[in-house]
Protein backbone atom coordinates (compact mmCIF):
# COMPACT_ATOMS: atom_id res chain seq x y z
CA UNK A 1 0.00 0.00 0.00
CA UNK A 2 2.59 2.91 1.16
CA UNK A 3 4.89 1.82 -1.89
CA UNK A 4 2.23 2.49 -4.35
CA UNK A 5 1.03 5.59 -2.69
CA UNK A 6 4.37 6.93 -2.33
CA UNK A 7 5.44 10.12 -4.76
CA UNK A 8 8.67 8.67 -6.93
CA UNK A 9 11.02 11.69 -5.24
CA UNK A 10 10.17 10.28 -1.78
CA UNK A 11 10.76 6.82 -2.95
CA UNK A 12 13.94 8.26 -4.84
CA UNK A 13 14.82 9.51 -1.14
CA UNK A 14 14.40 6.64 0.83
CA UNK A 15 16.47 4.72 -1.71
CA UNK A 16 19.74 7.14 -1.66
CA UNK A 17 19.18 7.23 2.37
CA UNK A 18 19.38 2.91 2.65
CA UNK A 19 22.37 2.93 0.32
CA UNK A 20 24.12 5.50 2.42
CA UNK A 21 23.87 7.90 -0.91
CA UNK A 22 23.96 11.74 -1.12
CA UNK A 23 25.17 13.43 2.01
CA UNK A 24 27.25 10.45 3.49
CA UNK A 25 26.83 9.55 6.57
CA UNK A 26 28.70 7.85 9.66
CA UNK A 27 29.05 4.00 10.41
CA UNK A 28 29.95 1.26 12.66
CA UNK A 29 30.36 -0.73 9.75
CA UNK A 30 32.73 2.02 7.86
CA UNK A 31 35.94 0.70 7.63
CA UNK A 32 34.61 -3.00 8.10
CA UNK A 33 35.41 -4.34 4.76
CA UNK A 34 38.30 -1.34 3.90
CA UNK A 35 40.13 -2.33 6.98
CA UNK A 36 38.89 -5.13 9.21
CA UNK A 37 42.18 -5.01 11.77
CA UNK A 38 41.39 -1.22 12.30
CA UNK A 39 39.71 -1.55 15.22
CA UNK A 40 42.37 -4.25 16.60
CA UNK A 41 45.53 -2.50 15.63
CA UNK A 42 43.95 0.99 17.25
CA UNK A 43 42.90 -0.86 20.62
CA UNK A 44 46.50 -2.69 21.14
CA UNK A 45 48.70 -0.13 20.47
CA UNK A 46 46.26 2.21 22.78
CA UNK A 47 46.73 -0.76 25.43
CA UNK A 48 50.35 -0.49 24.80
CA UNK A 49 50.81 3.20 25.53
CA UNK A 50 48.49 3.02 28.53
CA UNK A 51 50.56 0.50 29.84
CA UNK A 52 53.71 2.31 29.75
CA UNK A 53 52.26 5.34 30.80
CA UNK A 54 48.31 5.04 32.36
CA UNK A 55 48.19 9.17 31.70
CA UNK A 56 48.11 8.70 27.92
CA UNK A 57 44.51 7.44 28.40
CA UNK A 58 43.28 10.71 29.09
CA UNK A 59 45.50 12.76 27.09
CA UNK A 60 44.43 10.79 24.33
CA UNK A 61 40.64 11.51 25.20
CA UNK A 62 41.40 14.89 25.51
CA UNK A 63 43.25 15.25 22.66
CA UNK A 64 39.83 14.34 20.84
CA UNK A 65 37.78 17.02 22.98
CA UNK A 66 39.83 19.66 21.54
CA UNK A 67 39.57 18.28 18.01
CA UNK A 68 35.74 17.65 18.26
CA UNK A 69 35.42 21.02 19.76
CA UNK A 70 37.42 22.89 16.82
CA UNK A 71 38.72 21.76 13.96
CA UNK A 72 41.80 20.14 13.61
CA UNK A 73 43.95 19.57 16.33
CA UNK A 74 46.91 17.26 14.65
CA UNK A 75 47.54 19.67 12.20
CA UNK A 76 51.37 21.13 13.27
CA UNK A 77 52.59 24.53 12.33
CA UNK A 78 54.48 24.65 8.91
CA UNK A 79 56.61 28.23 8.20
CA UNK A 80 53.40 28.35 6.02
CA UNK A 81 50.72 27.00 7.80
CA UNK A 82 49.22 28.39 11.61
CA UNK A 83 47.40 25.88 12.98
CA UNK A 84 45.48 24.91 16.62
CA UNK A 85 48.74 23.76 18.64
CA UNK A 86 49.81 27.05 19.69
CA UNK A 87 46.71 28.04 21.32
CA UNK A 88 45.88 28.89 24.40
CA UNK A 89 44.15 26.24 25.72
CA UNK A 90 46.64 23.62 23.88
CA UNK A 91 50.49 25.05 23.59
CA UNK A 92 52.30 23.05 26.01
CA UNK A 93 49.42 20.91 27.57
CA UNK A 94 48.38 18.62 24.85
CA UNK A 95 49.90 15.09 24.42
CA UNK A 96 49.51 12.27 23.15
CA UNK A 97 50.72 12.99 19.06
CA UNK A 98 53.28 10.39 18.96
CA UNK A 99 50.68 7.80 19.81
CA UNK A 100 48.47 8.62 17.22
CA UNK A 101 51.12 8.96 14.83
CA UNK A 102 52.25 5.58 15.55
CA UNK A 103 48.71 4.02 14.89
CA UNK A 104 48.72 5.75 11.95
CA UNK A 105 52.06 4.15 10.44
CA UNK A 106 50.60 1.07 11.35
CA UNK A 107 47.47 1.43 10.19
CA UNK A 108 48.71 2.98 6.91
CA UNK A 109 51.00 -0.31 6.62
CA UNK A 110 47.71 -2.65 7.08
CA UNK A 111 45.38 -0.31 4.70
CA UNK A 112 47.06 2.44 3.06
CA UNK A 113 44.85 5.98 1.97
CA UNK A 114 41.88 5.01 3.78
CA UNK A 115 41.14 5.92 7.36
CA UNK A 116 41.00 9.53 8.14
CA UNK A 117 43.17 10.46 11.72
CA UNK A 118 40.20 12.08 12.87
CA UNK A 119 38.45 8.65 13.17
CA UNK A 120 41.90 7.46 14.53
CA UNK A 121 41.88 9.31 17.30
CA UNK A 122 37.86 9.30 17.86
CA UNK A 123 38.99 5.15 18.56
CA UNK A 124 42.11 5.65 20.83
CA UNK A 125 40.33 8.41 22.93
CA UNK A 126 37.37 5.70 23.43
CA UNK A 127 39.88 3.12 23.76
CA UNK A 128 42.25 5.39 26.54
CA UNK A 129 39.34 5.50 28.11
CA UNK A 130 38.47 1.84 28.43
CA UNK A 131 41.90 1.00 29.53
CA UNK A 132 41.46 2.73 32.61
CA UNK A 133 38.46 1.44 33.29
CA UNK A 134 36.03 3.62 32.24
CA UNK A 135 33.22 2.94 29.66
CA UNK A 136 32.66 1.67 26.15
CA UNK A 137 30.45 3.57 24.00
CA UNK A 138 29.61 2.23 19.98
CA UNK A 139 31.19 4.87 17.73
CA UNK A 140 30.33 5.81 14.19
CA UNK A 141 33.02 5.79 11.91
CA UNK A 142 33.40 7.42 8.72
CA UNK A 143 35.23 11.04 9.23
CA UNK A 144 37.43 12.65 6.67
CA UNK A 145 40.44 14.77 7.84
CA UNK A 146 39.74 18.75 7.72
CA UNK A 147 42.47 20.45 5.59
CA UNK A 148 42.20 24.03 7.73
CA UNK A 149 42.13 24.74 10.94
CA UNK A 150 41.47 27.62 13.15
CA UNK A 151 44.19 29.45 15.71
CA UNK A 152 41.07 32.03 16.77
CA UNK A 153 38.48 29.18 17.28
CA UNK A 154 40.34 26.98 19.19
CA UNK A 155 41.37 30.10 20.90
CA UNK A 156 37.89 31.15 21.85
CA UNK A 157 35.72 27.76 21.61
CA UNK A 158 38.04 25.35 24.03
CA UNK A 159 36.36 26.30 27.47
CA UNK A 160 38.72 28.15 29.92
CA UNK A 161 39.26 26.67 33.69
CA UNK A 162 38.39 29.77 35.17
CA UNK A 163 34.98 30.21 33.16
CA UNK A 164 32.01 29.80 36.15
CA UNK A 165 28.66 27.74 35.95
CA UNK A 166 26.94 29.82 33.22
CA UNK A 167 29.72 30.49 31.20
CA UNK A 168 30.45 26.65 30.95
CA UNK A 169 26.99 26.18 29.89
CA UNK A 170 26.66 28.74 27.16
CA UNK A 171 30.16 27.50 26.10
CA UNK A 172 28.92 24.05 26.09
CA UNK A 173 25.31 25.44 24.42
CA UNK A 174 27.21 26.72 22.00
CA UNK A 175 28.33 23.31 20.53
CA UNK A 176 24.69 21.94 21.05
CA UNK A 177 25.00 20.55 24.81
CA UNK A 178 22.94 20.63 27.61
CA UNK A 179 23.83 21.76 31.52
CA UNK A 180 23.17 18.24 32.11
CA UNK A 181 26.02 16.60 29.11
CA UNK A 182 28.43 19.56 30.67
CA UNK A 183 28.23 17.77 33.83
CA UNK A 184 28.45 14.41 32.51
CA UNK A 185 31.72 15.14 29.80
CA UNK A 186 33.64 16.82 32.54
CA UNK A 187 33.49 13.81 34.48
CA UNK A 188 36.67 13.22 31.97
CA UNK A 189 38.85 14.58 34.79
CA UNK A 190 38.37 11.60 37.13
CA UNK A 191 41.63 11.07 35.11
CA UNK A 192 44.80 13.02 34.35
CA UNK A 193 46.52 15.95 35.13
CA UNK A 194 46.93 19.54 35.37
CA UNK A 195 49.30 22.44 35.53
CA UNK A 196 49.98 24.85 38.12
CA UNK A 197 49.05 27.62 35.72
CA UNK A 198 45.47 26.19 35.17
CA UNK A 199 44.65 26.07 39.02
CA UNK A 200 46.77 28.22 40.91
CA UNK A 201 44.55 30.83 40.94
CA UNK A 202 42.18 28.65 42.32
CA UNK A 203 44.22 27.48 45.22
CA UNK A 204 45.21 30.88 45.96
CA UNK A 205 41.76 33.08 45.87
CA UNK A 206 38.83 30.75 45.75
CA UNK A 207 36.76 30.60 48.79
CA UNK A 208 34.87 27.04 48.16
CA UNK A 209 38.03 24.88 48.16
CA UNK A 210 38.62 22.46 51.10
CA UNK A 211 41.58 23.47 53.17
CA UNK A 212 43.14 20.76 53.58
CA UNK A 213 43.59 20.23 50.01
CA UNK A 214 44.57 23.54 48.91
CA UNK A 215 47.84 23.30 51.64
CA UNK A 216 48.49 20.23 49.65
CA UNK A 217 48.15 21.87 46.38
CA UNK A 218 50.49 25.07 46.99
CA UNK A 219 53.22 22.72 48.20
CA UNK A 220 53.38 21.92 44.50
CA UNK A 221 52.55 25.15 43.35
CA UNK A 222 53.74 28.28 44.52
CA UNK A 223 52.20 31.61 43.92
CA UNK A 224 54.57 32.86 41.07
CA UNK A 225 56.71 29.73 38.86
CA UNK A 226 56.21 26.11 38.59
CA UNK A 227 53.84 26.85 36.06
CA UNK A 228 54.14 23.33 34.58
CA UNK A 229 54.28 21.24 37.93
CA UNK A 230 51.75 18.99 37.63
CA UNK A 231 48.85 17.70 40.15
CA UNK A 232 45.89 14.94 39.64
CA UNK A 233 42.53 16.48 38.32
CA UNK A 234 41.20 13.33 40.88
CA UNK A 235 43.03 13.61 44.15
CA UNK A 236 41.32 9.63 45.37
CA UNK A 237 42.00 8.06 41.50
CA UNK A 238 44.24 9.87 39.18
CA UNK A 239 44.40 6.71 36.36
CA UNK A 240 41.35 4.93 37.24
CA UNK A 241 37.87 6.20 35.16
CA UNK A 242 35.43 6.40 38.10
CA UNK A 243 32.73 8.39 39.70
CA UNK A 244 35.33 9.58 42.33
CA UNK A 245 35.57 13.09 40.28
CA UNK A 246 32.07 14.01 41.87
CA UNK A 247 32.67 12.58 45.47
CA UNK A 248 35.74 15.16 45.59
CA UNK A 249 33.44 18.28 44.24
CA UNK A 250 31.22 17.37 47.26
CA UNK A 251 34.47 17.69 49.38
CA UNK A 252 35.31 20.68 47.68
CA UNK A 253 38.30 19.08 46.26
CA UNK A 254 37.46 19.95 42.42
CA UNK A 255 41.06 20.82 40.91
CA UNK A 256 40.09 23.74 38.72
CA UNK A 257 38.01 26.29 39.42
CA UNK A 258 35.34 24.98 36.52
CA UNK A 259 35.38 21.76 38.18
CA UNK A 260 34.29 23.14 41.22
CA UNK A 261 31.59 25.41 39.63
CA UNK A 262 29.42 21.74 38.96
CA UNK A 263 29.15 21.68 42.99
CA UNK A 264 28.57 25.12 44.03
CA UNK A 265 24.73 25.69 45.71
CA UNK A 266 23.99 25.80 41.79
CA UNK A 267 21.42 24.18 39.45
CA UNK A 268 23.76 20.78 38.46
CA UNK A 269 24.59 20.16 42.73
CA UNK A 270 21.88 17.21 42.54
CA UNK A 271 23.59 15.89 39.33
CA UNK A 272 26.54 15.89 40.81
CA UNK A 273 25.48 14.17 43.81
CA UNK A 274 23.55 11.99 41.84
CA UNK A 275 26.64 10.42 40.08
CA UNK A 276 28.54 10.83 42.86
CA UNK A 277 26.90 7.51 44.47
CA UNK A 278 25.74 6.12 41.18
CA UNK A 279 28.63 5.47 38.73
CA UNK A 280 26.47 3.29 36.46
CA UNK A 281 23.86 6.31 35.30
CA UNK A 282 27.47 8.61 35.00
CA UNK A 283 28.83 6.33 32.49
CA UNK A 284 25.99 5.56 30.97
CA UNK A 285 25.33 9.35 30.66
CA UNK A 286 28.81 10.02 29.96
CA UNK A 287 29.10 7.44 27.21
CA UNK A 288 26.11 9.30 25.40
CA UNK A 289 27.68 12.46 25.29
CA UNK A 290 30.82 11.57 23.91
CA UNK A 291 29.15 9.89 21.37
CA UNK A 292 27.01 13.05 20.51
CA UNK A 293 30.52 14.97 20.65
CA UNK A 294 32.25 12.74 18.20
CA UNK A 295 29.54 13.47 15.84
CA UNK A 296 29.89 17.11 15.68
CA UNK A 297 30.05 18.25 12.62
CA UNK A 298 32.44 16.04 10.63
CA UNK A 299 33.71 16.18 7.20
CA UNK A 300 31.99 12.96 5.08
CA UNK A 301 31.78 12.21 1.53
CA UNK A 302 34.38 13.93 -0.83
CA UNK A 303 34.74 16.65 2.17
CA UNK A 304 38.29 17.25 3.44
CA UNK A 305 41.01 14.04 2.62
CA UNK A 306 42.31 11.14 4.58
CA UNK A 307 45.90 12.22 5.12
CA UNK A 308 48.50 10.18 4.96
CA UNK A 309 50.40 11.69 7.62
CA UNK A 310 47.88 12.84 10.71
CA UNK A 311 50.70 16.00 11.38
CA UNK A 312 50.00 17.82 8.14
CA UNK A 313 47.56 18.13 4.84
CA UNK A 314 48.55 16.15 2.09
C1 LIG B 1 34.06 21.74 31.19
C2 LIG B 1 35.01 22.47 30.67
C3 LIG B 1 36.45 22.04 30.69
C4 LIG B 1 37.49 22.79 31.10
C5 LIG B 1 37.43 24.21 31.60
C6 LIG B 1 38.67 21.97 30.99
C7 LIG B 1 39.94 22.39 31.29
C8 LIG B 1 41.04 21.56 31.41
C9 LIG B 1 42.34 22.00 31.84
C10 LIG B 1 42.73 23.43 32.17
C11 LIG B 1 43.13 20.90 31.90
C12 LIG B 1 44.61 20.87 32.27
C13 LIG B 1 45.42 21.40 31.09
C14 LIG B 1 46.85 21.71 31.43
O1 LIG B 1 47.31 21.36 32.50
O2 LIG B 1 47.52 22.30 30.59
C15 LIG B 1 42.34 19.78 31.50
C16 LIG B 1 42.78 18.48 31.43
C17 LIG B 1 42.02 17.44 30.95
N1 LIG B 1 40.76 17.54 30.39
FE1 LIG B 1 39.53 19.11 30.51
N2 LIG B 1 38.32 20.74 30.53
C18 LIG B 1 36.97 20.74 30.31
C19 LIG B 1 36.24 19.70 29.77
C20 LIG B 1 36.78 18.50 29.37
C21 LIG B 1 36.10 17.53 28.57
C22 LIG B 1 34.70 17.69 28.01
C23 LIG B 1 36.96 16.49 28.41
C24 LIG B 1 36.78 15.20 27.64
C25 LIG B 1 35.64 14.72 27.23
C26 LIG B 1 38.17 16.81 29.14
C27 LIG B 1 39.24 15.98 29.31
C28 LIG B 1 40.39 16.30 30.00
C29 LIG B 1 41.40 15.34 30.36
C30 LIG B 1 41.30 13.85 30.17
C31 LIG B 1 42.45 16.07 30.95
C32 LIG B 1 43.79 15.52 31.45
C33 LIG B 1 44.72 15.40 30.25
C34 LIG B 1 46.11 14.85 30.57
O3 LIG B 1 46.39 14.45 31.69
O4 LIG B 1 46.92 14.81 29.62
N3 LIG B 1 38.04 18.05 29.67
N4 LIG B 1 41.06 20.21 31.19
C1 LIG C 1 54.52 25.40 2.38
O1 LIG C 1 55.88 25.14 2.61
C2 LIG C 1 56.28 23.86 2.21
C3 LIG C 1 57.73 23.70 2.64
O2 LIG C 1 57.82 23.87 4.02
C4 LIG C 1 56.08 23.70 0.71
O3 LIG C 1 56.43 22.39 0.34
C5 LIG C 1 54.64 23.95 0.36
O4 LIG C 1 54.45 23.92 -1.02
C6 LIG C 1 54.20 25.28 0.90
N1 LIG C 1 52.75 25.39 0.69
C7 LIG C 1 52.19 26.53 0.27
C8 LIG C 1 50.70 26.49 0.11
O5 LIG C 1 52.82 27.53 0.05
C1 LIG D 1 38.04 18.10 53.03
O1 LIG D 1 38.52 16.88 52.52
C2 LIG D 1 38.53 15.81 53.45
C3 LIG D 1 39.13 14.61 52.73
O2 LIG D 1 40.48 14.85 52.47
C4 LIG D 1 37.13 15.52 53.93
O3 LIG D 1 37.17 14.51 54.89
C5 LIG D 1 36.52 16.78 54.49
O4 LIG D 1 35.18 16.56 54.84
C6 LIG D 1 36.60 17.91 53.49
N1 LIG D 1 36.09 19.14 54.02
C7 LIG D 1 35.02 19.75 53.53
C8 LIG D 1 34.64 21.04 54.17
O5 LIG D 1 34.36 19.30 52.62
C1 LIG E 1 26.90 26.80 49.94
O1 LIG E 1 26.19 27.52 50.90
C2 LIG E 1 26.44 27.15 52.26
C3 LIG E 1 25.53 27.93 53.18
O2 LIG E 1 25.58 29.29 52.84
C4 LIG E 1 27.92 27.34 52.57
O3 LIG E 1 28.20 26.90 53.86
C5 LIG E 1 28.76 26.53 51.56
O4 LIG E 1 30.12 26.75 51.79
C6 LIG E 1 28.40 26.95 50.13
N1 LIG E 1 29.21 26.28 49.15
C7 LIG E 1 29.07 25.03 48.70
C8 LIG E 1 30.04 24.55 47.70
O5 LIG E 1 28.20 24.28 49.10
Amino acid sequence: MMATTTPNAVRLMLILLVLGVGNAQLSPNFYSSSCPNLLTIIRNAVNTAVTADPRMGASLLRLHFHDCFVNAILLSDTANFTGEQTAAPNANSLRGFGVIDTIKTQVEQACPNIVSCADILAVAARDGTVALNGPSWALALGRRDSTTASLTAANNQIPAPGLNLPALITNFANKGFTANELVALSGSHTIGQARCATFRNRIYNDANINATYATTLRANCPRTGGNNNLSPLDVVSPVVFNNDYYGNLLTRRGLLHSDQELFNNASTDAQVRAYSTNSATFFNDFANAMIKMSNLSPLTGTNGQIRRVCSRTN
